[in-house]
């Protein structure tokens, strides 16, 4: 998209109050990676999150706790956010942003490999979104579908992964990761689901059956 198209959305739509611009600007001073979903993103993220009334959300990936706050903040009343981060500065970062934003009793942040701390969740959450390494990503389709209750949002960034989803000759474990997730997104017959073009694609489904 147009790069000038791009600042009027964000501008109008997805402008950031102080704490979430607070959050961003960590990534620098921090020298976290920057790889936070972008606002406009976000309130995509938040949009969707609303439109269902979810209550539990995961989120794989918390890196700074950016995505977490524009997930959280659409929680229905007495919702919660579970995010897992295997970084421990990432992870105590992230708990800093989520007391800051005053949504630390709505937010567990579990610090460990995702494929360890998936299996010790229980199913039933209304999303997932799926935002960390992308080489074990057709596994965390496996998951996320095992976790989604029926009727909820499967929700993938990267699914572009800077053109390399469609680079014949980047044959690289996370650019492989990537295609494998968006074929079984797009084939599963559990799942109807698009790429929203929004910064690196966001693969939105919605699992319709069991
Ligand atoms: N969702 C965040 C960005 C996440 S960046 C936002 O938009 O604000 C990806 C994060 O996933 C990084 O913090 C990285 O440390 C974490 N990560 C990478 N591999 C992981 C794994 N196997 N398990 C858990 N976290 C992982
Ligand atoms: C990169 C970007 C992301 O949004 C992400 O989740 C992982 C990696 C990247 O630019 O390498
Ligand atoms: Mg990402």
């Amino acid at each position: 998209m147009d790069e000038r198209l791009e600042r009027y959305v964000t501008e109008l739509f997805a402008a950031e109050d102080p704490i979430l611009s607070k959050i961003r600007a960590r990534h620098q001073s921090e020298k976290l990676p920057a790889i936070n979903v972008s606002p406009e993103e976000g309130k995509l993220l938040h949009l969707l999150v609303l439109l269902i009334q979810a209550k539990h959300v995961l989120e794989i990936g918390s890196l700074g706790g950016y995505s977490g706050v524009w997930l959280a903040r659409a929680l229905a009343p007495g919702g919660s956010l579970t995010t897992i981060e295997k970084d421990p500065k990432h992870a105590s970062i992230a708990r800093q942003a989520f007391a800051a934003a005053g949504l630390q009793d709505r937010i567990r942040l579990i610090e460990g490999a995702a494929l360890d701390v998936l299996p010790t969740l229980s199913p039933g959450f209304d999303a997932v979104f799926i935002d960390a390494d992308k080489e074990p990503l057709p596994k965390y389709f496996d998951w996320g579908m095992r976790l989604l209750r029926k009727g909820g949002l499967l929700l993938c960034d990267n699914a572009f992964f800077h053109g390399a989803a469609i680079d014949p000759k980047d044959d690289s474990a996370a650019a492989r990761g990537v295609r494998g997730f968006n074929e079984l997104a797009a084939k599963d017959p559990r799942l109807v689901a698009t790429v929203v073009p929004v910064r690196d694609g966001l693969v939105v489904g919605l699992k319709v059956r069991d």
